[in-house]
């Protein structure tokens, strides 16, 4: 029996009237995860071999990540640029990139299975030239089994991408593009340091829209400095006027070494929304595609049509198997984890020297399979008995159902028999919830082990 009052409110979310804004203090991380344990670097090399040695499962779903390391230009609030572009280390690492494709290609794993979804992200994938687009496309559809429906998008952002880069692409295999817009307000973006105004962004999202050629899909922003709920609203209002066919909602978590910390501190741009104010934001955006009659795909993701269905987000942030490829790429196989080298020399030289391109491979932890059932279930807004693996010889939903009962006080989400549907609070609160869920999950799965090698010995 799970003892629910021995957890805090870091667990059980705050006794609120208001718990939309204050259930938790904030948002910690973009994922949740389990505890993984690391791999001594001397047995790496055999484990992997091992791992790509493997015969594949066809009818497991898997997926491809690429990884492209860089951007002209950093923006203020990103975590994730790496390195900023050139033409000759672009065109290097372009290179490198092939040969790990060629290699990671040439494992029985990878040929034994089959790839469902296939994800170019950065970084600024549409900083590579049209023709390595291309190129990058025609030798995934070489190299890897993939599905009849497979999923292949090219992540970047509008500046730049010609029509040239477009028809080459398509040409290349893509068939879904994911443009980070973050907003199209102006006065947002240049604070921001985007590279172009409203008028050229919206012009340029409608017309690769309008020819109807694959799903465009545009990532914005809330919280951003200068960007009041009204700035926010028009944004919206502005992508529909697009008719992009998908939207991903991302609240702002400014975090590392991003540029803007330093630029609030010197009083050079107003702050970013706090966490309180993020999530009115997030009602807003959650109303709206309401009013609109948009599907909604995940907690964060909504679709205009049903040519939009998001696999990547919805297969790799859950259970798939993610084979990683390029600098700084991270996923998961046969319960290991595993990270490509995050510098570009280093990345290069293991290319170069034909070292395994892996810095760092982790054992997941014993539970991962449910703790990956859990993170679907948030991702979607809705936990379902069924999808859960048992823990300790029971039912998990069962075993969770008195944390899910004070979520449901909590006015955090609604428990009905074998559901468990996050109100509008709980999915705002989904990364917080999914996290809690996974260390009462680990702590008891901990305490039960000591006790069991007590009694043993
Ligand atoms: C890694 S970026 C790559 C996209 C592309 N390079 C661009 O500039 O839009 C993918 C998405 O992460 C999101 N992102 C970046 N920084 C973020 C932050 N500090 N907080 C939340 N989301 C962020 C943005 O919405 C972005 O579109
Ligand atoms: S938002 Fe995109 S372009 Fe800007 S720094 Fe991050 S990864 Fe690069």
């Amino acid at each position: 029996m799970l003892d629910i009052y021995k957890f805090d409110e870091s667990i059980l979310g705050a006794d609120t009237p208001d718990p939309l804004r204050y259930a938790f203090p904030q948002k910690k991380s973009a994922h949740a995860g389990g505890m993984a344990s690391p791999i001594p670097p001397d047995q790496k090399v055999e484990i992997l071999s091992r791992l790509y040695d493997q015969q594949g499962q066809k009818s497991a779903k898997r997926c491809l990540y690429i990884h492209i390391p860089f951007c002209r230009v950093r923006c203020t609030f990103c975590n994730f640029f790496q390195n900023a572009a050139s033409r000759k280390l672009v065109d290097d690492y372009f290179e490198a990139l092939m040969i790990e494709i060629a290699q990671k290609a040439a494992q029985p794993w990878t040929q034994t299975g089959l790839f469902h979804a296939v994800y170019i992200g950065g970084g600024t994938p549409t900083d590579l030239s049209a023709e390595q687009v291309e190129r990058l496309g025609k030798a995934i559809r070489r190299s890897f089994p993939l599905s009849t429906d497979c999923e292949i998008t090219l992540e970047g952002r509008i500046n730049r991408f010609s029509d040239e880069m477009f028809e080459r692409s398509l040409e290349g295999g893509f068939n879904r593009y994911s443009f980070g817009i973050q907003s199209f307000n102006t006065k947002v973006r240049r604070s921001a340091k985007r590279l172009d105004d409203r008028e050229d962004v919206m012009a340029r999202v409608a017309s690769l829209s309008a020819t109807q050629q694959a799903p465009i899909i545009v990532d914005l922003l809330y919280g951003l400095p200068y960007q009041t709920e009204e700035v926010f609203e028009q944004d919206l209002n502005d992508f529909m006027a697009t008719g992009a066919h998908g939207l991903d909602l991302y609240q702002l978590v400014v975090g590392g070494s991003a540029p803007m910390i330093n630029m609030v501190e010197k009083g050079r741009i107003p702050a970013p929304a706090t966490t309180a104010e993020k999530a009115a934001m997030y009602k807003i955006g959650s109303d709206f595609m309401a009013k609109h009659h948009l599907t909604q795909l995940s907690v964060n993701h909504w679709t205009r049509d049903n040519r939009e269905r998001s696999q990547y987000n919805s297969l790799a942030k859950t259970y798939a198997e993610v084979l990683p490829i390029g600098c700084g790429a991270g996923g998961n196989i046969g319960g290991f984890g595993m990270m490509n080298h995050r510098t570009l020399e280093s990345y290069m030289n293991a290319i170069k020297s034909g070292d395994s391109t892996v810095v760092m491979l982790t054992k997941q932890h014993f539970l991962e399979p449910l703790f990956a059932a859990l993170k679907s279930g948030f991702d979607h807004g809705v936990v379902s008995k069924i999808a859960l693996p048992d823990f300790n010889g029971q039912s998990s939903f069962e075993f969770l159902r008195p944390l899910f009962e004070v979520w449901q006080q909590r006015g955090l989400a609604q428990v009905e028999d074998d559901y468990l549907v996050l109100t509008l609070a709980g999915r705002f609160w989904t990364v917080s919830l999914a996290q809690a869920a996974i260390q009462v999950l680990q702590q008891t799965f901990q305490q039960t082990t000591a006790v069991e090698s007590a009694v043993s010995l």
